[in-house]
C-alpha cells in the first residue's frame, strides 16, 4: 500500500493526511534517504518524498501545524506517517516544537562515524559547489586553519553527538529515540531495519529479498513491488583520500564526544 497511495494525487478512499507518529530526525550524511527508502518497503509505513524543514526553518514553522500536514502523503489508519528532515538534529529549536506536537512521538536517529560523516559532508558540499561553478578547496584547507583543527567548521560541529543528543534528551526519554547505526545499515540493512520494525511496534514485513547488492553502486539497492531501484547517485559517492595526520587530529577531537555520547545513549559504536 506505502507506494500505491503514494501514487494517488487524489485521496484514496479511507485515507487522510496524517502528522507523523515517527520522524528520522537526522543526522545529515548518515544514511537518512536509505534508512527511510527501505522503510517505505514496509506495507504499515508511508513516507514524505521530500524533506520538509518545518521544525527546523523559522520560515515553515510559521506556517503552522496543518501546512505541515498537508506536506504528509495519504495513509490509511494502520499505517505509520514517517517524514525526515536531517537537519533537524542539529537545530536548536526543533526538540522543543516537535515535543510539543506529540510528545509520545518515536524519533529516528541514524549515525555514521563523526569523521566519515564530516568528510560525507564536505563531499556533498563539493559537488554542489562543482555543479554551481563556484571555487572548491581540498578538504585540507577546510579542516586546518593555521596548523590547527577549524572547529569552527560546520561539518566538524554537526559531528559532536554528545553536544547535539543533550538537546533532544531535555524534551524525550531515550526509550523514545532509536539509533540506528549507519554502517550496519551500509553493510547488513535487513538486520538494522529489524530493529526499527520492533521499536515501531510493527509486524515483520521487510525480508532479505527486498535487498540485492548492486556492484557497481557498491551499495545494496531496494527490491520491492515488482521494482529495483538504488539510490540517487549522489548517495555513496566515492570520498577524498585525507592525510593521514589530519585524520587523526579529527580522530582524537571526537574521540571525548564519542566517549560522553556512548555514555548519554547507554550504547557504544565502533567509531575511531
Ligand atoms: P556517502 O555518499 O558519503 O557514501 P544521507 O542520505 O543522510 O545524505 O546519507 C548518505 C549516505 O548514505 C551515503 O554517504 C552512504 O554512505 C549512505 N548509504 C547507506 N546505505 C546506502 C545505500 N544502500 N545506497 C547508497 N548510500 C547508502
Amino acid at each position: 500500500l506505502s507506494n500505491t497511495t503514494e501514487q494517488y494525487s487524489t485521496q484514496p478512499p479511507g485515507t487522510i493526511r496524517r502528522t507523523p507518529q515517527t520522524i528520522i530526525v537526522g543526522v545529515r550524511k548518515g544514511g537518512t534517504r536509505a534508512l527511510l527508502e527501505m522503510l517505505d518497503i514496509h506495507p504499515n509505513i508511508v513516507v514524505a518524498a521530500t524533506e520538509v524543514h518545518f521544525f527546523d526553518w523559522d520560515e515553515n514553522y510559521v506556517k503552522g501545524i496543518e501546512w505541515y500536514r498537508s506536506l504528509m502523503p495519504f495513509s490509511f489508519e494502520n499505517q505509520i506517517t514517517i517524514e525526515k528532515t536531517p537537519g533537524y538534529f542539529t537545530s536548536p529549536l526543533a526538540p522543543e516544537r516537535i515535543h510539543s506536537m506529540n510528545s509520545s512521538i518515536k524519533l529516528l536517529l541514524i549515525l555514521r562515524d563523526p569523521t566519515e560523516r564530516v568528510i560525507s559532508d564536505y563531499t556533498q558540499v563539493y559537488y554542489n559547489r562543482l555543479e554551481n561553478h563556484k571555487p572548491v578547496q581540498p578538504f585540507e584547507g577546510i579542516v586546518i586553519k593555521n596548523g590547527a583543527l577549524n572547529t569552527k567548521y560546520k561539518a566538524i560541529q554537526r559531528s559532536l553527538y554528545d553536544i547535539h543528543m543533550e538537546r533532544w534528551l531535555k524534551h524525550f526519554s531515550l526509550n523514545q529515540i532509536h539509533i540506528v547505526d549507519g554502517n550496519t545499515l551500509i553493510k547488513t540493512p535487513l538486520a538494522e531495519l529489524q530493529k526499527v520494525e520492533r521499536f515501531l511496534n510493527l509486524p515483520p514485513r521487510i525480508v532479505s529479498s527486498n535487498f540485492y547488492f548492486n556492484q557497481t553502486k557498491g551499495f545494496y539497492c531496494i527490491r520491492s513491488d515488482g521494482r529495483e531501484r538504488c539510490l540517487h547517485e549522489s548517495k555513496g559517492r566515492p570520498h577524498p583520500v585525507v592525510n593521514e595526520t589530519v585524520l587523526e587530529q579529527l580522530y582524537s577531537y571526537f574521540r571525548e564526544h564519542n566517549q560522553r555520547f556512548y555514555t548519554m545513549v547507554n550504547q557504544t559504536f565502533d567509531w575511531h
